[in-house]
C-alpha cells in the first residue's frame, strides 16, 4: 500500500495552502486540526511530512516549545517550511500588525513579537538542519529537515 503524505499548514487562518491540511490556534469548525497551545489535537507522533508556516512565526511567543512539538510530530526527514518577515523589514511589519490587529480588526488575543527573533539558533539546537534559504521581497524563506 502507498504511504500517505500529511502536510500541515500551521497557522493557516482563512487562507490555507492548497494540498495542505489546515491547523490554527483557534478551533474554527472548518479546520482539519486545532492547536490548543500545547499539542495538535488528533495528530500522531512521527506522522507529519511537512509543517508549513507563512507569516506565523512572529505570532508564536513560545518558539522553542512549538519547534519541539514539530519535532515530535514530524516523520524522519520531515520538513518545516517557514516564510516570514526578514530582519530588515521587521520594524515596519510590527507597525502594520499594531494597526491591523489592534485597530482595524481588533484581535487582542493575537500576539506578535515587538522585536525580531533569531529562530535559526533554536531550530539548530533542537536538531533541525537548514536545507534551503532565500529571500522573496520582504520575506525570508527557509526549509528545515528533521
Ligand atoms: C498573519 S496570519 C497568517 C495566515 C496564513 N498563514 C496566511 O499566510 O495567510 C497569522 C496566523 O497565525 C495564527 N496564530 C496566531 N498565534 C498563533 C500561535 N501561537 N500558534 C499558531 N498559530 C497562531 C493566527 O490565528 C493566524 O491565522
Amino acid at each position: 500500500m502507498p504511504k500517505s503524505t500529511l502536510k500541515i499548514d500551521f497557522g493557516s487562518g482563512y487562507n490555507p495552502k492548497s494540498g495542505y491540511k489546515t491547523c490554527d490556534i483557534t478551533n474554527a469548525p472548518f479546520l482539519d486540526f486545532a492547536y490548543d497551545g500545547e499539542k495538535i489535537i488528533g495528530c500522531k507522533k512521527n506522522s507529519v511530512d511537512e509543517f508549513y508556516l507563512r507569516n506565523v512565526i512572529h505570532h508564536i511567543p513560545n518558539l522553542k516549545e512549538v519547534f519541539l512539538m514539530f519535532h515530535f510530530y514530524l516523520k524522519r526527514n520531515g520538513k518545516i517550511k517557514i516564510i516570514d518577515v526578514r530582519k530588515e523589514y521587521y520594524k515596519q511589519n510590527v507597525i502594520l500588525d499594531i494597526i491591523w490587529y489592534r485597530y482595524v480588526i481588533p484581535r487582542n488575543e493575537i500576539w506578535f513579537s515587538p522585536i525580531y527573533r533569531d529562530y535559526f539558533e533554536i531550530l539548530k539546537m533542537i536538531g533541525f538542519t537548514l536545507v534551503e534559504q532565500y529571500y522573496e521581497d520582504e520575506k525570508e524563506v527557509t526549509i528545515w529537515k528533521k
